[in-house]
């Protein structure tokens, strides 16, 4: 006899990717009359430009949804309280703080999680889950948002200021690949300058993940810490389920502004560099089965 609730939790899997990319197809309406009322032709009519523009347009309505999904592992990855792909109760690793980059910032969904922990905020309230962050020393006194999609930059530059972090957060709107190029944008991050990194969902968009996992690689201090919730290539679960991610990825790109399903995230951070210690893992609650598998943890350089 089959257990129905476990066939039926595979098909909402299998089925999640269309419902997404679906949701995706209903924004282009509003993307061409966001390009046309910005009298933004050339990118009307360019094949990466659109997608660019449709997936800013998709994710300033779908990511909240996918950041409160992603919170209850999110927020304790920033505290801490992650080792081995569980959520602990207490501080087991080491909390965000120092000068930190945020990779592929999008419109700085995070930024109100970010507010939090920075230096002289009030910590005193433990419900909203960030307790212990001031006895582990968590504070954040700077933080890079690398963000190239203009419309999400232009968000992320609005998002931080009405947050009131804009004094410490400096939105650099350029693709990792140009941090260090000081004439792409108005400043420059030193290599070894950077203590924590941290990318959530966003090394799947980004293009050379090899190469530019390398160069962010470069940009940690000696002892710095890199916090990953990524979304990866299927590794367990099968050869059916890995060709299904594979015929999935055919399309999704171009809906999900060039997000790529099947990188193998954990091999190109693996291979940025020398690390003291790799905590990667699958999110303990998430099933073998999942189309859309992730891993989280944190690197120490
Ligand atoms: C799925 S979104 C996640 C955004 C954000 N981290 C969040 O959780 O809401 C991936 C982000 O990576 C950004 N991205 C794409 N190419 C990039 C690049 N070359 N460098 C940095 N970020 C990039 C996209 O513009 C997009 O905002």
């Amino acid at each position: 006899m089959p257990d129905w609730a476990t066939v039926k939790d595979v098909l909402v899997h299998l089925i999640d990717p269309w419902a997404f990319m679906s949701i995706s197809f209903a924004h282009i309406p509003a993307t061409v009359v966001g390009l046309i009322h910005d009298r933004k032709y050339r990118t009307l009519f360019s094949f990466s430009g659109f997608r660019e523009a449709l997936f800013g347009t998709f994710w300033a309505t779908v990511g909240p949804n996918v950041k409160t999904n992603a919170e209850q592992r999110v927020i304790p990855l920033l505290q801490g309280r992650v080792k081995g792909g569980i959520v602990h109760d207490d501080v087991v690793s080491t909390p965000v703080h120092g000068t930190v980059l945020e990779v592929g910032a999008g419109s700085g969904m995070w930024a109100d999680v970010f507010a939090r922990f920075r230096e002289n905020a009030d910590d005193t309230d433990s419900a909203d889950g960030l307790r212990n962050r001031k006895s582990t020393g968590g504070h954040i006194t700077k933080m890079y948002g690398v963000e190239p999609n203009p419309i999400s930059a232009k968000a992320l530059q609005q998002r931080v200021k009405d947050i009131g972090i804009d004094d410490i957060y400096q939105v650099v709107p350029v693709g990792i690949e140009s941090v260090d190029d000081s004439t792409a944008w108005d400043g420059k991050i030193e290599p070894g300058s950077i203590d924590c990194i941290v990318g959530i969902l966003c090394l799947c968009s980004i293009p050379e993940p090899e190469k530019n996992i390398k160069l962010l690689y470069r940009l940690l201090k000696p002892g710095g810490h890199w916090y990953v919730y990524e979304h990866v290539k299927v590794w367990r679960g099968g050869l059916l389920l890995g060709l299904y991610q594979r015929f999935v990825n055919l399309i999704w790109p171009h809906f999900l502004g060039g997000c790529e399903l099947c990188r193998d995230t954990e091999k190109n951070l693996r291979a940025a560099g020398p690390f003291q210690e790799v905590d990667l893992a699958q999110p303990a609650d998430q099933p073998s089965y999942q189309v859309l598998p992730h891993k989280i943890g944190i690197l120490t350089k």
